[in-house]
């Protein structure tokens, strides 16, 4: 077990639980609380050990602290999960056991739906904590994020296309999507209703035979979807799609996707730079759920309109990065951490500026 603090990479305090009645195991990491509450999904998979789930929160709440800053939001980076598989382990009692041990960290930890956890369980959860969002809406919650992602990631593919083509319509272009799933098959119905030619591929058949129906989207076998020739290849399925194997076969010009950690290693950003393609970093684009969500937590109540705008910005956000890169000379995913990095340095500083309560 890595269990040593410098195995933490910066992270400010890492939880374990453990209710042995319900079965609970869980990992809490909160990565940094510079900017505000560490707000971060919870994700139920069932582990094949503990060090790995430790490496995975360790990672993920990582990027959610980037995500938020980059976001310009109030907020921190966490994550938690749960070893279990969701589909066997997920009881009421253990997800219950879990509301308490969030609620023990008192709102240092916001928690929201990841894989193999739903806005279902996140009203269970809601029974022990008060800091579980992304519930049901008749649960009082602000409901799947999955519909947020979607339109930001639609409105980030237009920004790519702004700088790669001089014209962010989608009219006529063509976009190959992997995963058609919660974002995927939204995204997908952004572009058809602008006049985009879909390619579309998934493990799942039903989802891609319903999306040819539906949008006379054209179906390709999963290993072959980064390799179709097309202005866009978008990864909304898993992580790690460009990789040493898959960046020889694209034929696209942006890689421009929900997925998160989609670079297989950080110096991929480079690779993909030097083939010409433009890459939009996955933090950046697919903000519309932590935007969602942590509206939640705003004073006066959650706001639909104001998400809404605050999700459309997500272009402008990826065009300064854009920016960035190319003063700076850097890969755009980069880029994209130094202005989280410039951010929590400059924002995060003002906390130490005391005001009397
Ligand atoms: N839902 C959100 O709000 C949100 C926010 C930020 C990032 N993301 C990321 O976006 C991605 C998609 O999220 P989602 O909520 O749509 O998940 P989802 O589980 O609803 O959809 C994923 C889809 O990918 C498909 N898939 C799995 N393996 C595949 C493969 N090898 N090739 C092609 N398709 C495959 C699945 O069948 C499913 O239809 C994930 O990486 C997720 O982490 C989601």
């Amino acid at each position: 077990m890595p269990g040593t603090f410098s195995q933490l990479n910066g992270h400010e305090q890492v939880v374990f639980g453990h209710d042995e009645a319900s079965g609970l195991r869980c990992i809490i990491a909160i990565h940094s609380t510079v900017l505000g509450p560490a707000l971060g999904g919870t994700r139920m998979y069932p582990y094949d050990s503990e060090e790995d789930a430790l490496v995975d929160v360790l990672r993920l709440s990582r990027g959610m602290t980037y995500k938020s800053a980059v976001t310009g939001l109030d907020l921190g980076g966490g994550k938690a999960v749960i070893i279990g598989d969701p589909a066997t382990d997920k009881t009421e009692a253990l997800l219950r056991a879990y509301g308490r041990m969030i609620e023990s960290l008192n709102g240092r930890y916001v928690t929201a739906c990841d894989v193999g956890t739903y806005s279902a369980d996140m009203g269970i959860i809601g029974r022990e904590t008060r800091w579980a969002t992304g519930s049901e809406v008749v649960e009082g919650g602000s409901g799947d994020s999955g519909v947020m992602t979607a339109l930001g990631t639609y409105v980030g593919i237009k920004a790519c296309a702004e700088r790669v083509f001089d014209d962010a319509s989608m009219a006529g272009r063509h976009v190959a999507i992997q995963g058609v799933g919660k974002v995927g098959r939204r995204l997908a119905e952004h572009l058809a209703e602008e006049g985009c030619k879909l390619t579309v591929a998934d493990v799942n058949e039903d989802a891609t035979a319903d999306l040819a129906d539906r949008l006379g989207a054209d179906v390709v076998a999963v290993e072959d979807i980064h390799a179709v020739d097309a202005d866009v290849f978008s990864p909304n399925a898993m992580g790690a799609v460009i990789n040493d194997a898959t960046i020889p076969r694209l034929q696209c010009r942006i890689v421009a996707g929900a997925a998160n950690n989609q670079l297989a290693d950080a110096r991929h950003g480079q690779v993909l730079a030097d083939a010409g393609v433009l890459y939009a970093p996955d933090y950046v684009i697919n903000a519309g759920g932590v935007i969602q969500v942590g509206d939640e937590l705003h004073p006066d109540g959650y706001s639909a309109d104001r998400v809404r705008a605050r999700v459309e910005r997500i272009g402008e956000r990826l065009a300064a990065v854009f920016v960035t890169a190319e003063r700076e000379g850097l890969p755009t995913a980069e880029a994209a951490d130094h202005v989280a990095e410039e951010r929590m340095a400059a924002v995060g500083r003002l906390r130490s500026f005391h005001l009397p309560r």
